[in-house]
This record gives structure tokens, sequence and C-alpha cells, in this order.
């Protein structure tokens, strides 16, 4: 790799820097008066999406210079050296290699010495005989009974992925198999877990212990939890504590050595790699409540369309290649329009967990202020973002999108079709006529959000508190349909863009050493709390904070 220098002092950086002050002024309105021609020539279609970047705020020339940034910055490079899977995470001292995880079986790539697509079907193999009990009702709990509740105790990447996707793939839920429900707990109160607990039977509950590193105390401390509810309820006097081991609890890590501490049998522990990052993992073992819910078939699809778009990602063009126009339409914003907030907008109410995904994958990946090389990094990176299915949002925060002070960058998501596989024919149009109405909200939506009040033709002059000055940028993303295939296109679009966001900014989106700070001081005010030992040598406000609960005798 050729040492770039800092980017911002490329002449295609200052060279933007020049265009965003004569563009800044510029209101999306009257770009769009300039051509008719604005949404083809902005809009690009991969793997069963249409991108429309119509409505950013910039013309021809600033795509670009975006373009001569991307090529400065060495992007065609680094994504061949991200799929090559050499060290990209330099931190950590090792390759980011999600996109492996996606790759059919007949393919080969040799990661210092090894070819390690076996060892990924292997596992995908294993899922695929565990899927295959469970659906048919043989994996049976220590009582004899068929598993009918599993619940993914995971946080972070380990939850988050396979959380959204079971949402979003709901209705591919195979029929004629054994029903299995999948639940997630993850926060470390025990609040969801609680619930669960409430209402399962212990003879029929399964839980997965999802952790990469297996030592996440959130998913540790629930599962000490399950695993005395269910020996309190399974086990008495001389009944087979191995057996409700064996029947009742599954492990997917990266760590074997601590699975089998914790007790988790051989036969029930999924593998995945320490070059696979915890929020890039959903593709391998970690998506089994993705397995368990749709069925294989339909796992095999998601990776699919994933490896679909990392075939793109590979081989198009720059001005053509999906997740980089992405990733530029982003830099542009933040770092020359000064736009750093960026809200994710799903119209369909399967992608409800959509944006919580993408707050980490995003957040946790790119909110980085180090270069590389450990410099203090000169710009911004990565903006605030946040989300709410669309719908909602119009009625919770859209007033600050249209009226607010703060300049927002919008995406929104929507399939172009929807229901068709609704088999009662009045209930179909009826629904069909949901999907209309919600498609008209979308689009409505975004033109409002760049028009301003001139979207609509009434007859002002309004009072200023109805005034709606627009200019607000977005992109919309279309989806033919909402499948297995199209949302792992989708959400592989969005890795990449955070991938080509990186690279432009010399951060590194796969580690996360911010965290890790947070997880010690706990640990040690956890302590404080439990033994009451060893306050004094904290500030004013958490020793006020810690004796407010000791006064209520709260712990
Ligand atoms: O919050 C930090 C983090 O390490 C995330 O990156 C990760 O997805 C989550 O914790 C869970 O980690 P693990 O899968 O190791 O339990």
């Amino acid at each position: 790799m050729t040492s770039r220098g800092p980017i911002d002092r490329h002449a295609a950086w200052q060279s933007l820097s020049a265009h965003a002050d004569a563009m800044r002024e510029v209101h999306l309105k009257e770009l769009f008066s300039e051509s008719d021609e604005r949404h083809g020539h902005f809009s690009r279609r991969a793997a069963g999406l249409m991108l429309d970047l119509s409505k950013q705020r910039w013309r021809d020339d600033t795509l670009d210079k975006l373009l001569e940034l991307a090529r400065v910055a060495q992007v065609p490079e680094a994504i061949k050296r991200l799929l090559a899977g050499e060290r990209v995470n330099r931190s950590e001292d090792r390759p980011a290699l999600h996109t492996a995880l996606r790759l059919p079986a007949d393919a080969c790539l040799e990661v210092e010495g090894e070819d390690i697509v076996p060892a990924v079907h292997r596992t995908l193999d294993h899922m695929a005989t565990m899927v295959e009990k469970f659906l048919a009702g043989q994996w049976r709990g220590a009582t004899g009974k068929a598993i009918t509740d599993v619940v993914n105790l995971g946080v972070g990447g380990s939850d988050l992925g396979p959380l959204m996707v079971t949402h979003a793939l709901a209705d591919y839920r195979p029929r004629d198999v054994h029903r299995v429900e999948v639940h997630f707990a993850s926060t470390m109160d025990g609040s969801q877990l609680a619930d669960y607990l409430d209402r399962l039977n212990p003879e029929t509950t399964l839980f997965v212990l999802s952790s990469k590193s297996f030592t996440t105390i959130d998913t540790l401390s629930n599962a000490r939890t399950a695993k005395d509810w269910l020996m309190g309820h399974l086990v008495d006097g001389d009944g087979d504590h191995d057996l409700v081991m064996r029947q009742h609890f599954i492990g997917v890590s990266a760590s074997p050595e601590k699975m089998s501490e914790w007790g988790i049998s051989n036969a029930n522990q999924l593998e995945f790699w320490e070059w696979v990052g915890g929020r890039y993992s959903l593709w391998g073992a970690i998506g089994l409540p993705i397995a368990l819910t749709v069925g294989m078939d339909n796992f095999r699809a998601l990776l699919d369309g994933a490896h679909a778009m990392d075939r793109h990602f590979a081989s198009a063009e720059l001005a053509d290649n999906l997740p980089v126009l992405l990733a530029l339409a982003g830099i542009w914003n933040v770092n020359f329009l000064d736009i750093r907030a960026h809200s994710i907008l799903p119209y369909d109410g399967r992608l409800e967990y959509f944006a919580s995904y993408l707050e980490q994958l995003e957040m946790e990946s790119n909110g980085k202020s180090v270069t590389n090389d450990g410099e203090k990094v000169r710009y911004s990176t990565c903006p605030v973002l946040w989300g709410q299915l669309g719908p909602n949002a119009q009625h919770a925060f859209y007033q600050l999108l249209h009226q607010g002070t703060q300049a927002v960058e919008c995406d929104f998501i929507a399939p172009m079709r929807r229901y068709d596989r609704v088999e009662d024919e009045a209930t179909r149009k009826h629904l069909k006529s949901q999907h209309r109405l919600t498609l008209a909200n979308c689009f409505a939506q975004s033109r409002l959000l760049m028009l301003g009040d001139e979207a609509i033709d009434d007859d002002g002059p309004r009072p200023s508190h109805k005034r709606y000055h627009g200019n607000q940028p977005s992109t919309t993303l279309l989806l033919d349909r909402l499948t297995p295939e199209t949302l792992g296109a989708l959400v592989a679009l969005y890795e990449h863009k955070v991938f080509v966001q990186a690279t432009i900014w010399d951060i590194n989106p796969f580690d996360q050493w911010g965290v890790e700070l947070g997880k010690k001081i706990a640990t040690q005010t956890e302590q404080i709390l439990a033994s009451r030992e060893g306050i004094d040598a904290l500030d004013a406000s958490s020793r006020g904070l810690i004796e407010a609960v000791w006064n209520a005798e709260g712990v």
C-alpha cells in the first residue's frame, strides 16, 4: 500500500471545499429545474436495488470531483485488499472477511496460504443439520418434548443482525414444518429475559448463546440466569444436568474453548472466526436464529444476495458502483456541506430494526477520530445516525426535518412491490392499497424535504410558521421486492459504503476500542456497588448517584 498522506491535503479535497462554497447556497429546487433527466442521471441499479441519488445537493462536476477523491484515496485498491483477505484491520492485525461467509461452496479464497471457503461451508452445513432437526420437531428437550421456543442471548452484532433479518423476512417462514418461535434477549438488566422466563415452558425452550468473544458480561449474565432457570425446573435430585446442557443450549462463538468451559457440548458449538467482525457476522453461525425462522434455503438466498452485491462492488466502475456512490454522497454531506446528522427511514414495517442495525454498523465502525497511522483526523468522520420506520417517524421527529434548524441527510428505503403472495383476494387488495399509501407517503416526504413548501401548489402566501424551507438532501433506495436476496444485497451495500467512507477518512472500520474502557470501568463500578468499598476514589456525581441507590436499598 502506498502512503497517500492526509486526504484533506490533496488537491481533490481542496477542490471539493472550494466547490462546496459555491454549492452551499444552491437549493435543490434549482438543481431540479436545470434538467428533467435528473432522476435517470443520478440513479443506478444493481442486485435488485435501485439507488436514486438525484435528491443530493450535487451536480455532475461535484460527482466528478468526489470520484477523483475516491481514486486519490485509493478506494479501488482498498476494495481489492479487503476482498482478498489482507489484514485491513490494522489495529487488530487481521483481515475482515465477512464477504467470505457468502462465497459459494465452489469458490476458493486463499488467505495466508489456506483456502477458507471449506471451513465456511462446513459451518453452514452444521447449521443446516441443526435447523433441519428443529424444523422436523426432532430437537427434543430433556423431558422428550420437541423444542418450540429458541431464545437468542447476545448483544450488539450478536443480536442486532439476526433480530433485524428475522423480522424483515418473517413472510418467508417455511410452511408445513414444526414451528419454532425465535426470541431475542440482549439487555443486561434481564428485563427481556425475565419476560420470556415468565411465559415460556422450560421443557420446550432452548437458548442460543451468541457471543463472538464469549466474554461479554451482558450475554453471560443472561446465560447464567437462563441456566439456573432450566436446571431449577428440569433437574431435581438425580436429574441429568448434562442432558439439559445438551438439549437446551447451543453456543455460537469464535472461541470454542470458552464455549466448552461454559459447558456447551461439542456437538452444539457453532464456530466462526476472528476475521469476522461482530457487527458483520450475521452471515454465518450468528445467523442461526435467521435460519431457524426462514429455513436454510432462504438463509442461503440471503447470502446469495449479499454475494451479488459483493461482486458488483468488486467489479463495477466507481461511477456506477452503488456502495461507492452512497459513500460519496455521505462524504459530500458530512465533510463539505457540514451536514452531520443522518436519518434512516424505511417505509416497510418489516424493516423495523433496520435503523438500529445500521446505527451499530455505521457508528461503531466509523465513529473514530484517529487515522490508521494513529494521527488525529482533521475532518469529521461518521455522522450521528438514527432512524425509525418512516411512517411512524412522520408523527414523531419529521417536524425537525421539515422546520428545525438542523440539516439532515435522509435515506428513504421501500420495496416497489409487496403482498403478491397474499392468498385471499380481498385482503390482498386492501393490503396492496396500504402499500400504495405507504409509497405515496415515502415519495411525498422526500419531495417536500427537497422542495420545501413550493412542492405544494396552493394559493400562498403562508405565515412564517407554516413555511418549509426544504433543501434537505436525501437518497431513495427501492428494492424490487423485499426478499432474502434483496435484503442481503441491501445490507452488503451499507457494509461496503461504510468501508469506502473509512478508506477515504483513513480510519479503521473494523475495531471498536472506544467500547472497551466502558466495559472496564463498569466492572470497577459494580465492585464498588457490591462491596461498598472504594467510593472515595470516584467523582462527586458518581458518589452521589451510588449513595442514592444505597440509601434506597436498591442494591
Ligand atoms: O459493544 C462492543 C462489542 O464488542 C460489539 O462490537 C459486539 O458486536 C458486541 O460487543 C458483542 O460482542 P460479543 O459477540 O463478543 O459478545
